[in-house]
C-alpha cells in the first residue's frame, strides 16, 4: 500500500480520504460479476481491429447511392493515390450499397453484380470475387471496404428500392444480409476477397414487420421490428447488441492480424451511444446526412457532446462528408469548409463522398488542407470538447497531444457574428499571451485575455493555439476525452436528446409532424457539462471544468504517467434535494485507492486528492444509496491528472506525459 498517501494538509478539516482498508465501512460490496460498478482494472471500450486514428477515404454512397461499378470506384481511388490525398491518409475506397446481385442457393455463397464489376467473373459460372479489384486498391496503396446489412435484407430493399442495383431473384436469393450468415460472410469477404474494413447497416432488423408493404406483398420475409427508431422503449437493446456483437466475433476469427475495421451503421439507434463503442471501431450516431447545411448540423449535434464516448480504437462517426455536393458545392466553399473543419474537429472519420472526377482544385485542396488533416489525426485522439454554444455561435476546443490546443468557431446561422473567443475557452491563462495560428491562411496572430472575432454566415475560423496553461502539472480529464471511457454513465433509461437540431430529411417536406429526436444519447456523461447539459455546480459552486454524470456510473481513465488524481465531488445541483446521497470512489488497476464520504445534495464541494503513480487504469466510480432508476447529476470537478509537483515542476514516476 507504500503507493496510496493520505494528505491530509491538502484537505479540509472535517474530511477525510479514507483508504483501502476502510472500505470495511462500505454497506457490503456487490460480487463483481453482478456489479457494473465493481472495478475491472480493464479498458473496456474497443481495442480490436485496427483505428489507432479516424479512419480516412473515400465511400461510393453520397457520390452514387448504389448506382455504382468498378469504374467509378477505381476512378475515384486513382484520384485519391494521384493527388496525394492517399499520402495524407485518405486510403480507405469503400463500396456501399448497390454490389450484390443475389445469395447463391443453396451454398449461400454471396454473388457479386458482374455486370458492374466485371473483374469479379472469375468463374466457373455464378461464382464471383472482389479479389481481384482488392488486390488492385492494394497495391494502389489503399485499403478496401464492402458494406452488408444486420438482416437478411438491405437499406436498398427496404427504403429506397427504386435505386439502381437492388438485389435479384427469389426471396431467399434476395436475402443479402448477414443474418443467419455472418461466419460465412464475413470469412468470404475478409479471408478470401481480402477487404480490409465493413459498414454494417440495420435496416434488415428494422423496416420488414408484417404489415410493411413489402412483406404483405411477399416481396421479403417478415423480420418482426428489433429496432424502433422513434421509440426507445420499443426498441430491443439487447437484440440488436447480440446481433453485433456475433459480427465483431467473427471480425476477430476472421483476421487473425487484427488489421480491419468495424464500421456500425446503427444512425444512434438502439442506446448505440453506450455500446457501439466497446465492439466498433466506428459508430454512427445519426440518421443519413444529406447535402443540406442544416441536415449537416443534425449529425454535427449528435456527435458534438459525446466527446467522452470516443477515443482511438472507436470513434463516434457523424457520417460521411457531402462536401462537392448541394450547399457544400463548389460555389459553397465556405459551407464546404466548416462542415469539413467541423468533422476534422470531432475526430469524425474523414470519408469522402464525393465523385472526385468532378472535384476542382479548391476542393481538393480543401480535403487535403495539411493543418485540417492533422488537427483530425492528432495522436493524442481527444475529440473537441464545446467550449462555448448559445445562438448559432459554438466554439469547440481539441486539445492536441503537444498540448496545444485546436479550435474551431463556427457560425451556424444566416447574419454575421461578432464574437469574443477567450483564453479562458482555451483553458489558457487570460493574462499570459495567446498565439494563433489561423489554418485556413496560415496567418499568426497573438492576443492576450480575449480575441474579437467576426464570422460571416455560416463560417468557421480554424486555428491551432499555444498560450500557458491554466493547469500547468498536468490535464484536466475533460481535455483527454480519449482517455475516458464512460463504461457505466448511469443511464438506466436512454432516452433521445431533445437538444439535437431536427434537420428535415428532404423527401417528405414539412409533411406530417416533422423530424423527432432520435439519438438516444440523453443524460450520458458529459465533458465540462452536466449529463442534462448544464454547468456543474456543487452546492452553489460553478466548476467550468469537470466531468458530468450520474449516480451509478463508473468512467475508465487512461493514466499516462501521471501522480495524483484531484477532483472536487458532490451531487450536482440540478439533481435538487432529496434524502440520498452519494459515494465517490477513485481505483487503480481494479484496487481502491480512495473514497470520500457519503455525500448529501447540498454539501459543499469534497476535494479528493490521490496518489495514482504506477496505476494505469484509473476508474471513477459513483454509487448511490438511493433508488437506482433515479438520474442524479453528480460532479467530478476540477477532475485533473497531474504530475507530482503542484506547481508542473516536477516528475511523476514515470516521467510524466511531456505536457
Ligand atoms: C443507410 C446508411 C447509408 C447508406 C445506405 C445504403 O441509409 O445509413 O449510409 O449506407 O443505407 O442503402
Amino acid at each position: 500500500m507504500h503507493r496510496l498517501k493520505h494528505r491530509p494538509g491538502l484537505l479540509p478539516g472535517g474530511f477525510a480520504i479514507v483508504l483501502a482498508f476502510a472500505l470495511a465501512l462500505w454497506p457490503g460490496p456487490v460480487p463483481a460479476q453482478t456489479d457494473p460498478l465493481a472495478p475491472t482494472g480493464r479498458w473496456s471500450a474497443n481495442t480490436r481491429g485496427s483505428a489507432p486514428l479516424p479512419p480516412m477515404g473515400w465511400n461510393s454512397w453520397n457520390a452514387f447511392y448504389s448506382d455504382i461499378d468498378e469504374e467509378k470506384v477505381l476512378a475515384s481511388a486513382t484520384i485519391l493515390v494521384d493527388s496525394g490525398l492517399a499520402a495524407m491518409g485518405y486510403r480507405h475506397v469503400n463500396i456501399d450499397d448497390g454490389w450484390w446481385l443475389k445469395r447463391r442457393q443453396p451454398d449461400g455463397r454471396m454473388v457479386i453484380r458482374t455486370d458492374k464489376f466485371p473483374s469479379a467473373a472469375i468463374g466457373p459460372g455464378d461464382h464471383t470475387s472482389f479479389r481481384p479489384l482488392t488486390d488492385r486498391l492494394h497495391a494502389m496503396g489503399l485499403r478496401a471496404g464492402i458494406y452488408s446489412d444486420i438482416g437478411r435484407n438491405s437499406c436498398g430493399q427496404v427504403y429506397t428500392p427504386n435505386l439502381a442495383n437492388q438485389p435479384e431473384g427469389t426471396i431467399a436469393e434476395r436475402e443479402v444480409g448477414l443474418y443467419g450468415h455472418v461466419d460465412q460472410d464475413i470469412e468470404l469477404y475478409f479471408a478470401e476477397w481480402g477487404f480490409d474494413l465493413i459498414k454494417v447497416d440495420g435496416c434488415g432488423i428494422r423496416g420488414l414487420s408484417a404489415e410493411t408493404d413489402h412483406v404483405r406483398s411477399g416481396n421479403y420475409r417478415e423480420f418482426a421490428p428489433l429496432i424502433d427508431m422513434n421509440t426507445l422503449g420499443r426498441t430491443d437493446i439487447a437484440a440488436v447488441q447480440a446481433l453485433y456483437t456475433e459480427v465483431g466475433e467473427a471480425l476477430h476469427r476472421h483476421n487473425p492480424d487484427g488489421d480491419y475495421l468495424f464500421s456500425v451503421c446503427l444512425w444512434g439507434s438502439s442506446n448505440v451511444r453506450a455500446w457501439g463503442k466497446n465492439l466498433g471501431n466506428i459508430s454512427r450516431t445519426s440518421d443519413d446526412i444529406t447535402p443540406q447545411w442544416t441536415r449537416m448540423l443534425t449529425n454535427l449535434d449528435t456527435v458534438s457532446t459525446r466527446a467522452l464516448y470516443a477515443g482511438p480504437g472507436a470513434w463516434n462517426d457523424p457520417d460521411m462528408l457531402f462536401v462537392g455536393s448541394g450547399d457544400f458545392d463548389a460555389d459553397h466553399m465556405t459551407e464546404a469548409r466548416s462542415h469539413f473543419a467541423l468533422w476534422a474537429i470531432m475526430n469524425a472519420p474523414l470519408i469522402i463522398g464525393f465523385d472526385l472526377r468532378k472535384a476542382t482544385p479548391e476542393q481538393l485542396a480543401l480535403f487535403g488542407n495539411p493543418g485540417l488533416v492533422a488537427l483530425n489525426q492528432d495522436p493524442a485522439g481527444h475529440q473537441a470538447v464545446p467550449a462555448y454554444q448559445s445562438g448559432d455561435l459554438q466554439i469547440f476546443v481539441k486539445t492536441l497531444a503537444n498540448g496545444e490546443k485546436g479550435v474551431v468557431i463556427v457560425n451556424r446561422g444566416l447574419a454575421p457574428i461578432d464574437a469574443q473567443l477567450s483564453a479562458g475557452h482555451l483553458k489558457f491563462r487570460g493574462d499570459a499571451e495567446v498565439t494563433l495560428t489561423d489554418l485556413w491562411s496560415g496567418d499568426r496572430q497573438t492576443f492576450i485575455g480575449e480575441l474579437p472575432v467576426r464570422l460571416e454566415p455560416r463560417e468557421t475560423l480554424v486555428f491551432r493555439a499555444t498560450g500557458a496553461r491554466t493547469l500547468p502539472g498536468g490535464l484536466y480529464v475533460s481535455e483527454q476525452p480519449g482517455d475516458v471511457n464512460p463504461a457505466e454513465d448511469g443511464v438506466t433509461t436512454p432516452r433521445h436528446d431533445p437538444a439535437i437540431h431536427r434537420g428535415v430529411i428532404g423527401w417528405q417536406g414539412t409533411r406530417g409532424s416533422g423530424e423527432h429526436p432520435q439519438y438516444g444519447g440523453f443524460g450520458g456523461a458529459q465533458a465540462d457539462r452536466s449529463p442534462f447539459g448544464e454547468p456543474l455546480r456543487i452546492a452553489g459552486t460553478r466548476f467550468d471544468t469537470g466531468i458530468g454524470t450520474l449516480a451509478n456510473s463508473r468512467i475508465e481513465v487512461r493514466n499516462r504517467g501521471y501522480a495524483r488524481f484531484a477532483a472536487n465531488v458532490g451531487i450536482d445541483d440540478s439533481a435538487g434535494p432529496g434524502e440520498r446521497s452519494v459515494t465517490f470512489f477513485v481505483y487503480g488497476d481494479g484496487r481502491l485507492l480512495a473514497h470520500s464520504g457519503p455525500q448529501p445534495f447540498g454539501a459543499p464541494p469534497q476535494p479528493m486528492e490521490v496518489d495514482i503513480r504506477g496505476f494505469a487504469l484509473i476508474e471513477l466510480v459513483v454509487r448511490s444509496d438511493a433508488n437506482a432508476l433515479e438520474p442524479l447529476p453528480v460532479v467530478w470537478g476540477d477532475a485533473a491528472l497531474l504530475r507530482w509537483d503542484r506547481n508542473g515542476g516536477g516528475t511523476s514516476a514515470r516521467g510524466g506525459s511531456g505536457l
